[in-house]
């Protein structure tokens, strides 16, 4: 059963708006059977589908509220016509079922903010386009379904990251390759999580039902999600979920930015910028773990935070240039701020490497990409190593992380922790560059 407002155009005029519960396999319209109206609503279909899952908001608890153009046709259907608007009628029906087990659900006392979980549906935040923090809202949808060779994991914690935020808004443009180029093809954004393992695929052979993982989550807001076997990895011992959760994107980063592509060496002088973020605050641990001389660059209110991170030497870029021709150093592993490759190279010593990791150029098609491929270029022509890096979502380095945590030689920084329905306000913490280290959700 579906509520749908009608709205009746003639001549591209609105002349009617009614809502009408629609009952495709009894041919009801309001409970009461119409079968020439019915015929005609039935002729429409398609549009009232097209509508719905443009706005996918058959996911919703409660009623479905749409518009169904009533115009009438001057030809009949072709055969193609009639073959998708029967598919499409069998996704009513199955859609109808969701929304029968939501309303038992509701029936028993459940709402969308209950923690329960009602037969095959879950909590999750979605967004139908890409956008500001408004695009996010807590919905009810089906859970996810698992591959041979992934499990379903019940998402205990969530981690928010610059990731997430570029997933929400689509920008840098050219991500929407990948993700869908007017609206994200998946509506609830994959991203880092940590949980229990409940179902795993045929194919898998690391995890088994109740097993504690964190690794990437194809959706990460939501109470369940499926993840593939080879991107996650036991939860150290010594860690929260919440913990764990921070974890994966941040902390690959940060290793593969400082060991193994900065190759760091003990008693190097490295300089981190961005080192109050989130991965700032994994490289500068990592750096002093493999016994570099660490110099964290930051903003004024986050100089406590990097030194309690085992920064030796902090500088605050809002009143000291790194690149004073002063002070040179071994690696500079460059995060966030944007500098120019000469200041970088200003600040490096004569066979020094940088690592560009990222930065918000704020430039809107490649997010940065120019000044990497900038830096690759000219690195054949100096002496300086000017180096980037694409990071491999890896079970491999995720194991390493758990390694390095449960020695104590790493710990997740934790700014705040949001329950999921505040994962809007999460992200504009995040945006307006409040955050320090990482965010969590709790599922
Ligand atoms: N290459 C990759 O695969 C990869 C992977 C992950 C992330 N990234 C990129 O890496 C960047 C950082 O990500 P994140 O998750 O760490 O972001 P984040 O959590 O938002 O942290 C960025 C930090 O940089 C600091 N910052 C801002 N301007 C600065 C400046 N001029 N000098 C030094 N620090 C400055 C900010 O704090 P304060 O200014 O308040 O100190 C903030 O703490 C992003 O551009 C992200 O897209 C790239």
């Amino acid at each position: 059963m579906i509520t749908v407002s009608v709205i009746t155009k003639q001549y591209g005029k609105r002349i009617a708006v009614e809502d009408m519960t629609f009952d495709v396999a009894a041919g009801r319209i309001n409970g009461v059977r119409r079968p020439e109206r019915c015929r005609e609503v039935e002729h429409h279909a398609r549009e009232v589908i097209e509508v719905l899952m443009s706005r996918r908001i058959s996911s919703t608890v409660g009623s479905i509220d749409s518009v169904l153009v009533g115009r009438r046709r001057s030809r009949p259907d072709s055969a193609a016509q009639v073959a998708r608007t029967a598919r499409l009628k069998k996704t009513i029906i199955r859609r109808e079922a969701v929304m029968r087990s939501q309303r038992q659900h509701a029936a028993m006392g459940g709402d969308g903010n209950s923690t329960a979980t009602a037969g095959s549906t879950m909590r999750a935040i979605v967004q139908d386009t890409y956008g500001s923090a408004e695009v996010l809202r807590l919905a009810r949808i089906i859970r996810p379904k698992v591959a041979d060779n992934e499990v379903l994991l019940r998402v205990h914690a969530a981690g928010l990251s610059r990731g997430s935020w570029h997933l929400m808004t689509g920008r840098p443009y050219l991500l929407r390759l990948g993700f869908g180029i007017r609206r994200p093809k998946n509506p609830v954004a994959m991203g880092d999580v940590a949980g229990t393992v409940v179902a795993v695929g045929s194919a898998v052979t690391r995890f088994s039902a109740g097993d504690e993982v964190f690794g990437f989550g194809k959706g990460a807001f939501a109470e369940y999600t499926a993840a593939r076997e080879d991107k996650l990895a036991r939860k150290p011992v010594n860690a929260t979920l919440e913990q764990a959760a921070v974890v994966p994107v941040s902390a690959i980063t940060a290793l593969r930015a400082v060991c193994d592509v900065g190759n760091v060496q003990q008693g190097q002088k490295v300089l981190i910028t961005g080192a109050s973020g989130g991965v700032g605050s994994y490289a500068v641990q990592l750096a002093k773990a493999f016994g570099a001389q660490v110099t964290g660059v930051c903003g004024t209110t986050k100089l406590d935070l990097v030194r309690s991170l085992g920064a030796d030497h902090v500088i605050d870029y809002t009143r000291d240039d790194f690149a004073d021709g002063v002070h040179h150093y071994d690696l500079i592993v460059d995060i966030a701020g944007n500098p120019g490759l000469s200041r970088l190279r200003r600040a490096l010593t004569p066979t020094g490497t940088a690592v560009l990791v990222g930065g918000e150029e704020g430039e809107n098609l490649t997010g940065g990409m120019g000044r990497q491929l900038r830096a690759l270029a000219l690195s054949r022509f100096v002496g300086q190593r000017l180096t980037g890096f694409i990071p491999k979502e890896s079970s491999i380095d995720l194991e390493r992380l758990t390694d390095l945590i449960e020695a104590g030689k790493v710990t997740p920084s934790i700014d705040r922790t949001y329950p999921l329905d505040q994962v809007p306000e999460a992200m504009r913490h995040l945006a307006a560059g409040m955050a320090r280290g990482k965010v969590a959700i709790t599922v």
